[in-house]
């Protein structure tokens, strides 16, 4: 009799992701009847170094859907879905590039994740508990992004996302909920300052007023806080995306009117966490200058200094932060990657080498709720989703209120040492 668990088939087809935009949905069926989806996400402030996307001039993935359908699907007939890694090894294989841009990151991630949840769903497991077993007990802080930036906005502001981070709660319920306090009182803010025109959201979700400088949008941030009653319970961050606005040929980076070298730049960064709450700072140099993170960090001792682009979840890039002591913690995309089992490698060296983890969503999500799962299974720190608001992101962090509902999870906040 033929083995329950081994692959059937893979299909896929083309969706919409949050934007608009086609992406891939592959789906994994085993003998037993049991089947499951996987999507690929897509970035807008993409790193040089992630794997690559394959779709065709207009957009459309569907050389990724032929990919899957005459050559992937084939090659994994009759795998055992619950051997992760030899699938996932058989997909890089497959693509055999450096970067999976022959069949795909898009499509190799969309298949690796619906590996996973199929092959769960087969043995009775949650998500989390198939990623992490026991050690899967921890709900984590949430970094909600309620005023967007640089490329996820149409207005000025050069910071990618204005972050809030509710720590100082004892339950992941209670953090969400007085979040929701603080994004209300952030469109009632907006609405009587610039008019319920600029209401309008960004592509994760927050708003995206039509300020020019850094610090108004920080001083915003903290007015709607304060007016949701609220105070040392939040702090905030910034993901900087600042590979966007730095000009390669001059060296220099174009913030707020000005132009500012690294160690300008540094000062500007050591000022305002001076002034506000400054837990979180994200990508804060361009993607090479690993020396600028590590020379931040040290000046920055309480804020916690993240590599996005710097590391594109890669162990490479990874291992030579660890040597360079640049960040104290890393964002984890596995469509970065290109499949679950380098995602899980990353996550553990970040772990053995106390580097903090935040799972993250991308910028152009689906309504699957996978990476909420893929947090609490790598006992992350920290998870990046967006605003409380909008399909694609409440998906996660209702996801989130279920487990910590159904399983009596404890909250990071609670937990994390700051
Ligand atoms: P992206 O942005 O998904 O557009 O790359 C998210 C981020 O930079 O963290
Ligand atoms: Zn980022």
């Amino acid at each position: 009799m033929a083995n329950p668990f081994a692959i059937k088939s893979i299909d896929a087809l083309q969706i919409l992701d949050s934007r608009g935009n086609p992406t891939i949905r592959a789906v994994v069926c085993i003998e037993q009847g049991i089947c499951e989806f996987g999507d690929a996400p897509a970035g807008a402030s993409r790193g040089t170094r992630e794997a690559v996307e394959l779709r065709d001039t207009n957009g459309y993935v569907t050389p990724a859907i032929n990919a899957i359908k005459y050559e992937v699907s084939k090659a994994l007939e009759g795998f055992d879905v619950r051997d992760q890694r030899k699938i996932d090894k058989m997909l890089i294989e497959i693509d055999g590039t450096p970067n999976k841009s022959r069949i795909g990151g898009n499509t190799t991630i969309a298949i690796s994740i619906a590996t996973a949840k199929t092959a769960s769903k087969a043995l009775g497991m949650e998500y989390f508990e198939y990623i992490g077993g026991k050690n899967a007990t921890i709900i984590p802080i949430p970094l909600f992004n309620i005023i967007n930036g640089g490329k996820h906005a149409g207005n000025k502001l050069k910071i990618q996302e204005f972050i809030v981070i509710p720590v100082k709660f004892d339950k992941f319920s209670e953090a969400l909920f007085a979040t929701a306090k603080v994004y209300k009182a952030l469109k009632d803010l907006i609405t009587e300052r610039y008019g319920k025109i600029f209401t309008a959201l960004g592509d994760e979700g927050g708003y995206s007023p039509p300020l020019e400088k850094t610090e108004d949008a920080l001083d915003l941030l903290m007015a709607a806080i304060r007016n949701a009653g609220y105070d040392s319970e939040f702090y905030v961050g910034m993901d900087a995306a600042s590979s966007e606005f730095f000009n390669e040929k001059d060296n220099v980076y174009e913030i707020d009117d000005k132009k500012l070298n690294r160690d300008e730049l540094l000062d500007f960064y050591v000022n305002l966490a001076k002034t506000y709450p400054l837990l979180y700072l994200e990508d804060p140099f361009n993607e090479n200058d690993f020396e600028g993170f590590s020379i931040l960090k040290s000046k920055l001792k309480n804020v916690i200094v993240i590599g996005d682009d710097l590391y594109t979840t890669n162990v490479k890039y990874l291992s030579k932060g660890i040597e360079l002591n640049a960040t104290s913690g890393t964002i984890v995309k596995p469509n970065q990657i290109g499949t679950l089992s380098e995602t899980l490698d990353f996550c553990k060296i970040a772990k053995l080498n106390n580097i903090k983890l935040v799972v993250s969503h991308r910028s152009g999500e689906t309504e699957d709720s996978f990476v909420a799962d893929l947090a609490v299974g790598v006992g992350s720190e920290f998870i990046k989703t967006g605003a409380p608001a909008r399909g694609e992101r409440t998906s996660k962090y209702n996801r989130l209120l279920e487990i910590e509902k159904y399983y009596d999870m404890e909250y990071m906040g609670k937990k994390l040492s700051l």
